[in-house]
């Protein structure tokens, strides 16, 4: 199996067509509940009337870019019981066919780079650089998780068995799972979940993020035109309601979820104050993500790393980095580095090669950063900002900054924006900093920066954390090769793109028969 291409945008004809491409709004600009393959409410009348809401561009909010209609909690039960209907088929079809169909899903959303490509640009207003690293996870989950499905939901396994007795052992799907997904992997979480539930052999009802509806529905609308069921797939746009409808719903089999802790932790407690079995509940949410350098590391790579892992994406990654420790001893310089580097940064509508740092999602994103930059006046010193400048249209543009706070435990949660927060610190202050690491409960990414094994070792077996990267930037996780997730407040497990997430969407069952 090989992870899907890119393309080179140093090319001139690439960098013509992607200008061409994303000067026009999105050309699939439609999203509605879509059960059992039957898309409800999307006649014009429909859409014009009281439950249809515009989608907004978050790097230009003058401009709508389409229309969405939430699911209804009729909806929501329609959806389920037809899921469940389908349960007993899909099942059933061999691990092989699943496969081979999720892999005619990836070369369908690969042939539909471009639109997938003006649809997360114009709806979620992310780089062209992360979108086409966005699209690519997508295909690659697609086609990881077949392959994961050939290798351990195929033939049952035959055991060895005293005489006269044969054993059998198999997994197998659970029956329906609930995917609920965030915003800022618009198009690779979301088929990130259902791909894996799929391939496991479970239907899926899935529910984007509000702000979000537009790519998702063209992702199931493409999965289901290249060969998904359309009774085993079903997408019910909306808000939290239609979340709970759905964690609350007495046929559901289990819950993938990616979004905050506090979500997930709501989740879990539906679940298990509901009556029946305890369902399984697979939560990735957030974290308070450090990154320790010390004076052995090179200055200019870590700069490279911290900038792109800080406020790349505008920060807007569960990967980001929050919180950077330096060492005293080069702290200055690496200060004096980052401050270049981000006054060399570009924030700008998402739509130009040239823009670096797109906008925040919307104006409750932006507002959150804006009482946290309030309450940094007091709690922090300004390092820098960068500067925006001020013909850009209306969007959720926030400066990325850099302040120096004294101690971790100054921040209780996580700061989802292009906001870094910078510890200078002695080699004496490091057991106390990895105990603060540790307090904070989070654990998803940490970055090390040094030349030293024994700082590195130190580091590596004393923090609890999913992903640790050392001497590189902390984001952008590779399917299968750089398995994803944290523990703690930063979720459940298991790790997506790892050999071990399908399990978790399935059962086991032993056949003991008598010969
Ligand atoms: N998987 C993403 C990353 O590694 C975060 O969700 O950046």
């Amino acid at each position: 199996r090989k992870n899907s291409a890119g393309l080179d945008f140093s090319h001139p004809q690439t960098q013509t067509n992607l200008s061409n491409l994303l000067a026009q709004d999105p050309t699939f600009n439609r999203a509605a509940p879509m059960v059992s393959g039957q898309t409800f409410n999307t006649d014009a009348t429909h859409l014009s009337d009281k439950h249809a809401k515009g989608v907004t561009c978050p790097a230009n909010t003058l401009k709508s870019i389409g229309t969405v209609v939430n699911a209804s909690p009729e909806e929501v039960d329609a959806a389920i019981t037809a899921a469940k209907k389908a349960e007993h088929a899909w099942r059933n079809t061999s691990a092989e066919q699943r496969a081979s169909i999720l892999e005619d899903c990836a070369n369908a959303i690969e042939a539909k780079r471009d639109t997938f490509m003006q649809l997360i640009v114009h709806e979620a207003g992310r780089t062209i650089s992360d979108t086409l690293y966005e699209i690519r996870e997508a295909v690659d989950f697609l086609r990881y998780y077949a392959t994961l499905a050939r290798q351990q939901f195929g033939e049952a396994q035959s055991l060895t068995s005293p005489a006269g007795e044969s054993n059998h052992y198999r997994w197998m799907g659970r029956g329906t799972f609930a995917c609920i997904s965030p915003w800022n992997f618009p198009l690779a979480i979301f088929v990130g979940q259902i791909s894996a539930a799929l391939a496991a052999g479970n239907c899926v009802v899935a529910k984007p993020a509000e702000q979000t509806p537009l790519t998702a529905a063209c992702a199931v609308q493409t999965m289901i035109a290249a060969g998904i069921p359309a009774e085993v797939l079903h997408l019910l746009p909306g808000a939290g309601d239609v979340g709970e409808a759905m964690v609350n719903h007495p046929h559901i089999s289990g819950v993938a979820f990616t979004g905050s802790c506090a979500t997930a932790k709501r989740i879990h407690q539906q679940l298990s104050a509901r009556p029946g079995p305890i369902l399984p509940l697979i939560a990735e949410t957030g974290g308070l993500n450090t990154m320790l350098v010390d004076s052995s590391a090179l200055p200019e790579q870590v700069v490279d790393d911290v900038v792109a892992s800080a406020f790349h994406s505008a920060g807007q990654r569960c990967s980001s980095l929050r919180v950077l420790y330096l060492q005293n001893d080069t702290a200055e310089e690496i200060i004096e580095l980052i401050k270049g580097a981000m006054a060399r940064l570009t924030v700008g509508h998402p739509q130009y090669l040239s823009t670096d740092i797109g906008p925040v999602i919307d104006s409750i994103a932006l507002q959150r950063l804006e009482s946290h930059k309030n309450w940094l006046k007091n709690e922090s010193t300004l390092l820098a900002t960068t500067p925006i400048s001020n013909s850009l249209p209306q969007g959720h543009y926030f400066a990325p900054m850099m302040v120096e706070i004294q101690q971790l435990n100054q921040l209780s949660e996580e700061i989802f924006g292009p906001i870094l927060h910078v510890i200078r610190y002695n080699s004496e202050d490091l057991p106390k900093i990895i105990d603060d690491i540790n307090n904070s409960g989070y654990g998803l990414t940490l970055g090390i920066h040094s030349r030293l094994d024994q700082f590195i070792n130190t580091i590596v077996t004393s923090t609890h954390v999913g992903n640790t990267y050392i001497n590189r930037n902390m984001i952008g996780a590779t399917v299968g090769v750089n398995p994803f997730g944290g523990c703690g407040l930063s979720g459940t497990g298991p790790k997506a793109g790892s050999p071990g997430y399908l399990r978790a969407f399935g059962r086991e069952h032993t056949r003991t028969e008598n010969i």
